[in-house]
């Protein structure tokens, strides 16, 4: 079913205000973005403190919580923006991939809003549009670009001939980056979300404290893994086999392991992307996704002999994480493509692009 409205402004394009709505895990998200780079508003409410007790998200709750905070969110991308629901081209929302109950919040409000202001909606690809974030953070940016896309729920690594059209290069075989990061922070005791508890913990430790395996997999391949990493930590705390609890560790034990954990996780990360690089030798660079925020991980790639000479885009930390302005962003530059999404779009627990 088509949408009988407004053709999006393509020949004012570089003006069209696009709402972006992200409701696909744990954080609610809307921006406003003028001209698909221009960043109005992007603002996030994130439900980390909800799922904490949990030490991962709980769908229920996260669907519920959306559903609480939408709204007032979307008042207030607006209102941030200075403009009115009315001036509105475009709203782009993420469709895919996702949890089923909190991506049904977002594209239920999104077509809500595109018929009450008469405007085209568009579904993108969450993965997709955190590649997209490296266009929003530097718009002279140009493909060709190698991008690694690392978060809780995916670690890929993509190469872009055109915007919008990430092409799949390799992906974890088990754990996401992030997800292994969120796992060792619980096994270590330390807070969760546990990206940023290992990386906040690394800052006293010893890297070299644990030795740890790299799950670089086999030679020239550009998959992942991170679930032997994560197994290496478990039985160094409690032994193989039968279930000890976790010993209690000192202070400095915490920083020392928390600094070995995120070694070995950003080490492969990087040697990932230099395999990626060393194919495309025309290609910028650059990261997305919740890991991308990583201090380490953006000094190892930084100071990379094999990098060394490349164009790096390093997406600021706000664009690193979920947000609307990435959703925004994409959905800009499809719509002004002229694609748009019926009315009977789905929400889709799986993406292609992953
Ligand atoms: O992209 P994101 O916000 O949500 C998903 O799409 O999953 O990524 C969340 C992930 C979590 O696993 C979190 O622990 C990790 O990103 N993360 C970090 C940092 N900040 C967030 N990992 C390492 N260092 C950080 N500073
Ligand atoms: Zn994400």
């Amino acid at each position: 079913m088509p949408i009988p409205f407004r053709i999006f402004n393509q020949n004012n394009d570089k003006n069209a205000l696009v709402l972006g709505i992200e409701s696909s895990c744990d954080e609610t998200a809307v921006a406003v973005v003028r001209g698909g780079t221009q960043i109005l508003s992007n603002e996030i409410f994130s439900q980390a403190s909800l799922h904490a007790k949990h030490r991962g998200v709980v769908p229920e709750l996260a669907g519920r919580s959306h559903l609480e905070r939408i709204l007032p969110l979307v008042q207030q991308a607006l209102q941030k923006a200075g403009i009115q629901g009315d001036d509105l081209d475009g709203i782009a929302v993420t469709n895919r991939p996702g949890l089923i109950g909190c991506l049904l919040v977002g594209l239920s409000v999104a077509k809500a809003l595109a018929l009450s202001y008469g405007v085209p909606f568009i579904g993108v690809d969450h993965i997709q549009a955190h590649i997209h974030a490296s266009f929003l953070a530097d718009p002279a940016l140009q493909p060709p670009l190698v991008v690694l896309v690392a978060s809780g729920g995916h670690t890929s690594l993509f190469f872009l001939e055109k915007k919008g059209e990430g092409v799949l290069l390799g992906k974890t075989r088990d754990d996401a980056a992030g997800e292994a990061l969120d796992k060792a922070a619980a096994m270590i005791g330390l807070g969760y979300p546990g990206g940023p508890a290992i990386e906040e913990a690394a800052r006293g430790g010893n890297p070299k404290a644990l030795a740890l395996p790299r799950g670089t997999l086999e030679k020239g391949s550009l998959d992942l893994s991170f679930s032997g990493l994560k197994t290496a930590l478990l039985y160094h705390l409690r032994g193989p086999g039968i279930q000890r609890p976790f010993p209690k560790l000192s202070k400095q034990e915490q920083r020392d392991l928390a600094a070995s954990f995120q070694e070995a996780v950003m080490d492969t990360l990087c040697k990932k992307l230099e395999r990626a690089a060393l194919l495309y030798p025309q290609a910028a660079l650059s990261i997305g996704g919740g890991v991308a925020a990583n201090t380490r991980l953006r000094e190892k790639i930084s100071e990379s002999t094999i990098l060394k000479g490349r164009k790096f885009a390093f997406p600021p930390l706000a664009l690193c994480g979920d947000n609307g302005a990435m959703i925004a962003g994409l959905g800009h530059l499809l719509l002004s493509q002229g694609e748009t999404s019926a009315l009977d779009l789905e929400a889709r627990a799986r993406s292609q692009s992953r």
